[in-house]
């Protein structure tokens, strides 16, 4: 259960946002997109982040006593990356005195540049006499005076002597938090650089970050290596079902396959491993299970629990990723077994949830993963869709590969649109899949149960000799050699019925209906190239009109660059599991009768085609 959410107004803005008890006064002004000022990201050092509480209370922390003079702490002023909510509240942001640098991320978000990682250029005072300070001291103190906290591990203290003396004392320190991650010779501030990955089941996606521009250096995509081991999650799961060393092959299998795109980014930028300082990862549980080498079978099997949902951050040395070997690989959380890191990514990058229009947020594939709601109230849910997005049981399915069909219009004649260009046709991949049903939809060769027509039944239809039988199964010809049968119709109506399903138990539960949604998201690489209006006819999301539903992208890859590049947007994803209800589909007793409603194909007047 939910704990009740408290209200708290920011003035002179007069906005007023509402948050779970114990989220502090910096975060919850980040969730609506107020820049509360800072150098040290919300970690309890810098001072700069002072506000006016003038209605509620809050008790000083430590870090008040040390960074606020006693009368500012008895005039009410607190540390807001301090001060946490336990009740209703009314505080005063003091005026921005800089203009923080910001990048334009996710769906155009301007996002504030205050990544996790600092690098802070130091000019120490060389060790005399009467200063024999250490040189972990002398380190730790000028990076307090910066406003800097710091831990140093064994590995880096190593370095410290010789980095010291050969660089005259004239240091950079690279922070990862208050992690000292290394220390380097005279000025490198200007060289720091962070990697984004999306580990799909099927896809990777690295993007190189230069961390003081907030822009992309570059970004690489191949497929993941575990595929020989099986196309989904299920298969994956399974073959590390066979022991210890299986799940390390699949861990090799993945790391190698990031290992892969750093080199590559690495040649394409020229920027060295040992500039790259962090490595923000996302993907679905499966995925993350394995990157980290834990048996993900408890993930397959009733009631489906994961070994972790929580953000991780381990050592990129420890997983073998190609970054600076002291350097940090952070996940973000997943919000149930089946709606992982990849889904908050998402959440994060669209803003679901921290605005106020109502919007549903859907990635569709195998599992087809949804996330409802605004700032009131969120709720998410995973639907088994089964692969027919994916082109498999479809009989002339493919992936979404060259000689595709990725989209169809049929009018009096049939219209294909074939990825790789001018090449013949194959097979179909999901998208095309979605459109040709759409389309038989449209053209009154499909009935709203779902049943194709025969050529018999449309006498002097334009298209009634594509109306074939193949094996005793109707079916109708899309291009030589490719069809579309009646059961891939089925297929189809189950996978869509699922998320649909998906959709309006959600709906149901937060008392909506369709005339409330604002927006239609479609997140995922599928999502992009799915066609709104298709999606639609099928009854795949609600019937809103068309521009309001909208291709989010790689939003997961977006979320995780985001994370990257943001400190503050990071932790707003940490709180997103407690700000989003997960509903287990499994075992409700409305999704039958829901599933059942769903099935068939809506009317074509009520979707207004
Ligand atoms: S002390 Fe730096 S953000 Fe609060």
């Amino acid at each position: 259960m939910i704990a009740r959410k408290l209200e708290v107004k920011y003035l002179p803005f007069d906005r007023v946002t509402r948050v779970p008890p114990g989220t502090t006064l910096f975060s919850a002004a980040h969730w609506i997109g107020l820049p509360i000022d800072s150098t040290c990201g919300g970690r309890g050092t810098c001072g700069k982040c002072k506000v006016r509480v003038v209605e509620g209370r809050t008790d000083p922390e430590t870090a008040d006593h040390r960074l606020l003079r006693p009368a500012e702490i008895e005039d009410g002023w607190r540390l807001s990356c301090q001060a946490r909510i336990y009740a209703d509240m009314v505080c005063e942001v003091p005026q921005l005195l800089r203009v923080p640098k910001a990048a334009t991320m996710g769906l155009g978000r301007l996002v504030i540049l205050d990544p996790n990682v600092r690098k802070v250029f130091l000019e120490l005072s060389e060790p005399t006499l009467v200063d024999q300070r250490s040189d972990v001291a002398r380190l730790k103190d000028a990076l307090t005076e910066e406003g800097h906290d710091m831990v140093a591990g064994i590995a880096v203290l190593r370095t410290l002597p010789q980095v010291f003396r050969d660089a005259g004392f004239r240091v950079t320190a690279v922070l990862a938090g208050e992690h000292l991650v290394a220390v380097e010779a005279g000025d490198t501030t200007g060289d720091c650089y962070g990697v984004a990955f999306d580990v799909g089941t099927t896809t990777l996606v690295g993007t190189l970050m230069n961390l003081r521009t907030g822009m992309a250096a570059s970004v690489l995509s191949t497929l993941n290596g575990q595929a020989p081991f099986g196309a989904d999650v299920i298969s994956r799961i399974s073959h590390g079902m066979n022991g210890p060393d299986s799940v390390r092959e699949l861990q090799a299998a993945v790391v190698s396959t990031m290992n892969s795109i750093m080199s590559a980014l690495y040649g394409e930028t020229g920027v060295s491993p040992d500039r790259t300082y962090e490595a923000v990862v996302v993907g679905n549980a499966t995925m993350l299970h394995l990157l980290f080498g834990i048996d993900p079978s408890p993930l397959a099997v009733m009631p489906f629990t994961p070994a972790f949902m929580e953000p991780l951050s381990v050592l990129a040395s420890d997983v073998g990723l190609d970054i600076h070997p002291r350097g940090y690989i952070q996940t973000l959380p997943a919000l149930g077994a089946y709606v992982g890191a990849d889904i908050v990514a998402g959440v994060l990058a669209t803003s679901v949830v921290r605005e106020d229009k109502l919007r549903v947020f859907v990635d569709v594939g195998t599992n087809g993963e949804i996330v409802l709601g605004s700032a009131q109230r969120a709720l998410a849910t995973a639907a088994p869709a089964g692969p027919a997005f994916e082109g498999s049981q479809i009989r002339c399915g493919m992936r979404a590969t060259d000689g595709a069909i990725e989209g169809v219009q049929l009018g009096d004649a049939v219209e294909l649109q074939v990825i790789g260009g001018d090449v013949p046709a194959q097979g179909i991949c999901g998208s095309g899949l979605v459109d040709a049903v759409a389309q038989l939809l449209l053209a009154g060769l499909l009935d709203h149960s779902g049943r194709m027509k025969t050529a018999e039944d449309v006498p002097g239809h334009p298209l009634r000799d594509r109306l074939i039988d193949v094996d005793g199964v109707r079916a109708f010809l899309l291009a030589e050699g490719v069809y579309l049968t009646q059961k891939d119709i089925r297929e189809l109506q189950f996978a869509k019925g699922s998320i649909a399903t998906g959709i309006q138990v959600l709906m149901d539960i937060l008392g909506v209906q369709t005339k409330d949604l604002d927006e239609v998201l479609l997140g995922g690489s599928f999502g992009s190239y799915l066609n709104p209006e298709s999606a639609k006819i099928i009854g795949l999301v609600p019937p809103v009109d068309v521009d309001r539903i909208i291709a989010v992208g790689n939003s997961a890859g977006e979320g995780a660059k985001i994370a990257l590049l943001s400190y503050r947007e990071r932790q707003v994803a940490f709180e997103l599991p407690a700000r989003i209800e997960y509903i287990e589909l499994s075992g409700r007793t409305d999704f039958n009768d829901t599933f059942v409603s769903v099935l068939a194909f809506p009317h074509l007047e009520l979707v207004g085609s």
